[in-house]
């Protein structure tokens, strides 16, 4: 039996959006997944630095591209851009209204579901499709939030836009699954990035030592390892999603609060809602419950799962995703 490997993505092909924040968390693993061999196009709005920070991805023959998500035609473009095949997405484009559910302004609530969810929306759909008709299969992460399982003060409209992201990414899995697409939510815990510091902890030190001590004014329970993560915690598991180790983690929602709280759902693609609440409520094995990763799979039974195709096909070499809009760089690995 052959080790499979996790770090490895040499050949592949990936697309980030929402990876033109400096310091951002899509930015973190579009840098990763160059580390690690893949040929990244990156993608953000036009009033982002991104066309600049794709020149400083380690390797060469990556891209930066515009994008708002919100808007289909420019979404399409992007994609319609792709020369061959994608293997990966990564969506992180999202924004962060925060304020008391009684005093709203309905246009953040708008404006959080228009980037957040049909964003979301429109980018999976478009590389979902251009997948299928390349034919090798794919990998699919829309970055959620923990936020979305668990309600925040102040945070009615961002909670409730990622929530519908984890949904639609339960069902996108059991539609793609057929071709070889797997498709996860990460649901990323307080991570050092702009949307963090400046924007939900408004830059307040006390508010920040709340998220991770504990704040009981905050509701927050506090995080175990005594810290915030940084992007570069967050892009390693996207990175592991894109290579041969995590062909089989789909669908799921990743729910990545600290390591020792890390959830794997693993639910057989075509599975009736019966045996995917059997298999998370009532078999999990009782070893993976003290396990850093608390597997929830038909362990029992494993001939009923099914491998998915695109680990046979992934394979074969492929060229620069998009006519490359970046200067060669020498092949510094970091
Ligand atoms: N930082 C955290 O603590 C945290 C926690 C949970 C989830 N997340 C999620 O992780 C992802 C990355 O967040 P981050 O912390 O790196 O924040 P960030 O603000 O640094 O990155 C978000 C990116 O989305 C881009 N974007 C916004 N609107 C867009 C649009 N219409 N079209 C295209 N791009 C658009 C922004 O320009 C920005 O580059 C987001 O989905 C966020 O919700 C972050």
């Amino acid at each position: 039996m052959n080790a499979l490997t996790t770090g490895d993505l040499e050949g592949r092909t990936a697309l980030f959006v929402g990876a033109g924040s400096t310091g951002g968390i899509g930015l973190a693993t579009a840098t990763a997944m160059a580390a690690a061999g893949a040929r990244v196009a990156i993608a953000d709005m036009a009033s982002t630095n991104v066309m600049s920070l794709g020149a400083e991805l380690p390797g060469e023959g990556h891209t930066a591209h515009t994008v708002d998500v919100t808007d289909r035609p420019s979404v399409d473009r992007l994609v319609a851009g792709a020369q061959g095949a994608i293997h990966a997405l990564v969506n992180a484009a999202a924004i962060l209204r925060t304020g008391a559910f009684l005093d709203a302004d309905f246009d953040d609530w708008t404006q959080s579901f228009s980037v957040n969810t049909d964003g979301a929306f429109h980018v999976a759909q478009a590389v979902a499709r251009h997948m299928v008709a390349e034919g090798q299969g794919g990998r699919i992460v829309l970055i959620a939030s923990n936020a979305a399982r668990i309600p925040r003060l102040n945070n009615a409209a961002y909670s409730s836009s990622k929530a519908a992201v984890i949904q639609l990414v339960r069902c996108m899995t059991l539609e793609l699954g057929a071709h070889g697409i797997t498709v996860n939510a990460l649901c990323p815990s307080s991570t050092a990035t702009t949307m963090l510091v400046d924007v939900q902890a408004k830059v307040d030190p006390s508010r920040l030592d709340g998220i991770v001590k504990g704040s009981i004014e905050q509701w927050r329970t506090g995080i175990s390892l005594g810290r915030v993560a940084e992007p570069a915690d967050q892009a390693a598991m996207c990175v592991f999603l894109a290579s041969d180790g995590g062909r089989f983690v789909s669908p799921g929602a990743l729910r990545r609060r600290c390591p020792d709280l890390l959830l794997l759902t693993r639910v057989r693609p075509g599975a009736s809602p019966r045996s995917t609440r059997s298999a998370s409520a009532t078999r999990r094995p009782r070893a993976f419950r003290a396990s850093p990763i608390r597997a929830c799979s038909s362990a029992s039974s494993p001939a009923r799962w099914s491998i998915p195709r695109s680990s046979r096909r992934w394979r074969s070499t492929v060229p620069p995703l998009w006519a490359s809009t970046l200067a060669p760089r020498p092949a510094t690995r970091q």
